[in-house]
C-alpha cells in the first residue's frame, strides 16, 4: 500500500508548527488536476496557492523553460538581457502604465518591500497606510504592512505603518448595509485617517485591488477611484498589490483595471509565471522612475530578472492573450460560478455570503444567517474548527482540493478550467455544504 501522506523529517515548514503531522504527497499534475502518490486525482480549486493560472504541465511554459535553458540559464542583473526586457515591455503594455519600468524580484513579498522603498524614496515621507484584512508578504516591512494575524508574532514591526478598515459590506466596520454606503463611509474613514496622520507624512497607500487571503473582498464600485483621488489630493503614492489578483484571476490583466484606476506602483508575482519559476516585481510609473533617474535606487537582488523566469513570464502573457483567458474568466465567473454558487446558497443555510469576480470567489460559512456567527474564527491562521475540517474532508473525498481560510471556502481554479470541471466542483460543494449545514444553529 502506498503511503500518500508523509511527514517531513528534513524540511522546515513555513508558517506551520514543525510537528504539524503528515501531508499529502503530490507526484503528478496535468491541467486543473493533480495526483497523489496513490494515483488519486484532485481538481485543484486553489490553483496551488492561487498562482497556477495556466494549470499543470502547460506545454508552452515547459517549452519556454527548455528553450531558455538551452540558450542561457543565468545572467546577472548587471547585463542587458533580451527576454527580461521583452517581459518588462509586455507588463508595461498590459498594465496600462505605458512608459515606466519594471523592477523584477523573486516573489511577491520582495515586490512589496521594494514598492514601499520606492514610495518612500519618491515622496521623502515615511508612513505607509494599509488595510486591516490584507496580506502583503512575510519579510519585515511586508508582514508589518499586512493587516493579518500572521503579523502579530512578528511584532514589533517596522515603524511608520498605519492600518485602516477597507470596505466589507457583509461585515461592515461602518454599520453599512449596502455597497454604496459602505464605499462612501470607507472613503470618509480613509480621508480622516490621512488627515489625522498628517498628509505630508504619508508616502503610500497600499491595498490589494481585490483582497485575497483575507476574504476575496471585491471593493464596491467607486472605492478604488476614491482612494486614487485622495492620494492625488495629498501627493501620496498608490500601490496596488496584484500578487494574487493579477494575470486574469478576476477577468482583467490586473484587478484595478475593472475600475479604470491607474496606480503609481503595481506589485505582481504568482500568475506571472503560473509559479513554474518563481518571479515577482514592481511595475513602476514613469514619474516614480524619474525620482531615481540620477539617484540610485537602494534595493535589488542577485536573481532580479532571472532569464528562466522571464522566459516563462513572456510565454504566460502570450498564452493568456492567445486563449482569450481574460474573457473566459469573466464569462465563466458570470455565467457558471456566480449562478451556481448562488443556487447553492438557496439550498444551504450555512452559506452566509457568496462573493467574488471572474474565477476568484468565496463562500462564507456561518452557523446562523441572522447573527452571521462564523463556522470558524474569522481571521486567517486563528485556528480551524471541527466543522471546517469536516467540510474540507468532504470536498477531498469528492476529489476537489479546496482552499479553506478561516470560515471560508475560496475558489480560485486555473483560468483554463472547463465548464464540466466547474460543474464537477459545484457538485462536490453541494455535498460538502450538507456537512456544513449539519452544524447550522447546532
Ligand atoms: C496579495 C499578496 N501580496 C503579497 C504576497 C506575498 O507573495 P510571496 O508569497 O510570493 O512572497 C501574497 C502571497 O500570497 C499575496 O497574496
Amino acid at each position: 500500500m502506498i503511503d500518500t501522506y508523509r511527514a517531513d523529517r528534513h524540511v522546515f515548514q513555513p508558517w506551520g508548527a514543525q510537528d504539524g503531522g503528515a501531508r499529502l504527497e503530490i507526484t503528478d499534475g496535468a491541467g486543473c488536476w493533480f495526483s497523489d502518490a496513490g494515483g488519486t486525482r484532485y481538481l485543484d480549486l486553489a490553483s496551488q496557492l492561487v498562482y497556477l493560472n495556466l494549470g499543470h504541465r502547460h506545454p508552452a511554459l515547459i517549452d519556454a523553460v527548455h528553450t531558455q535553458a538551452d540558450r542561457l540559464c543565468v545572467v546577472a542583473p548587471t547585463f542587458f538581457n533580451e527576454v527580461r526586457d521583452e517581459l518588462a515591455a509586455a507588463l508595461l503594455d498590459i498594465s496600462g502604465t505605458g512608459a515606466g519600468r519594471v523592477l523584477f524580484t523573486n516573489g511577491g513579498t520582495e515586490a512589496v518591500e521594494h514598492a514601499v522603498r520606492m514610495a518612500r524614496g519618491h515622496t521623502g515621507r515615511a508612513k505607509i497606510l494599509a488595510h486591516y484584512r490584507s496580506y502583503h508578504g512575510a519579510t519585515a516591512a511586508a508582514i508589518s504592512i499586512s493587516g493579518d494575524p500572521r503579523r502579530w508574532p512578528n511584532e514589533p514591526g517596522v515603524p511608520g505603518v498605519v492600518h485602516f478598515s477597507g470596505p466589507y459590506t457583509y461585515r461592515s466596520d461602518f454599520d453599512a448595509t449596502d455597497d454604496a454606503t459602505e464605499c462612501e463611509r470607507a472613503l470618509r474613514h480613509l480621508e480622516r485617517t490621512i488627515e489625522f496622520e498628517g498628509p505630508h507624512t504619508v508616502a503610500a497607500v497600499i491595498l490589494e485591488s481585490v483582497v485575497g487571503t483575507n476574504g476575496i473582498l471585491v471593493p464596491p464600485d467607486g472605492y478604488l477611484a476614491g482612494v486614487r483621488r485622495l492620494c492625488d489630493r495629498h501627493g501620496i503614492v498608490l500601490i496596488c498589490d496584484e500578487v494574487m489578483s493579477g494575470f486574469g484571476r478576476v477577468g482583467e490583466w490586473f484587478a484595478y483595471q475593472r475600475w479604470n484606476v491607474r496606480p503609481d506602483l503595481v506589485t505582481f508575482a504568482k500568475g506571472v509565471t503560473s509559479g513554474y519559476v518563481p518571479l515577482g516585481g514592481v511595475i513602476v510609473a514613469e514619474h516614480i522612475v524619474e525620482s531615481f533617474s540620477a539617484t540610485p535606487f537602494p534595493g535589488g537582488s542577485t536573481y532580479s530578472g532571472h532569464p528562466l523566469a522571464c522566459a516563462v513570464g513572456v510565454a504566460s502573457v502570450a498564452q493568456i492573450a492567445a486563449g482569450d483567458l481574460l474573457t473566459r474568466a469573466r464569462t465563466l465567473g458570470a455565467t457558471a460560478l456566480a449562478p451556481g454558487l448562488r443556487a447553492l446558497q438557496q439550498r444551504h443555510p450555512s452559506i452566509g455570503d457568496v462573493r467574488g469576480a471572474g474565477l476568484f470567489w468565496a463562500l462564507e460559512l456561518v452557523t446562523d444567517r441572522d447573527t452571521k456567527q462564523p463556522l470558524a474564527p474569522l481571521l486567517p491562521g486563528r485556528g480551524g474548527t471541527e466543522a471546517m475540517a469536516a467540510v474540507a474532508q468532504s470536498l477531498r473525498e469528492h476529489r476537489v482540493w479546496p482552499m479553506i481560510v478561516a470560515n471560508r471556502i475560496h475558489l480560485a481554479p486555473p483560468l483554463i478550467v472547463s465548464d464540466d470541471e466547474v460543474e464537477f466542483a459545484l457538485g462536490a460543494l453541494d455535498h460538502a455544504l450538507d456537512v456544513a449545514d449539519s452544524y447550522y444553529r447546532a
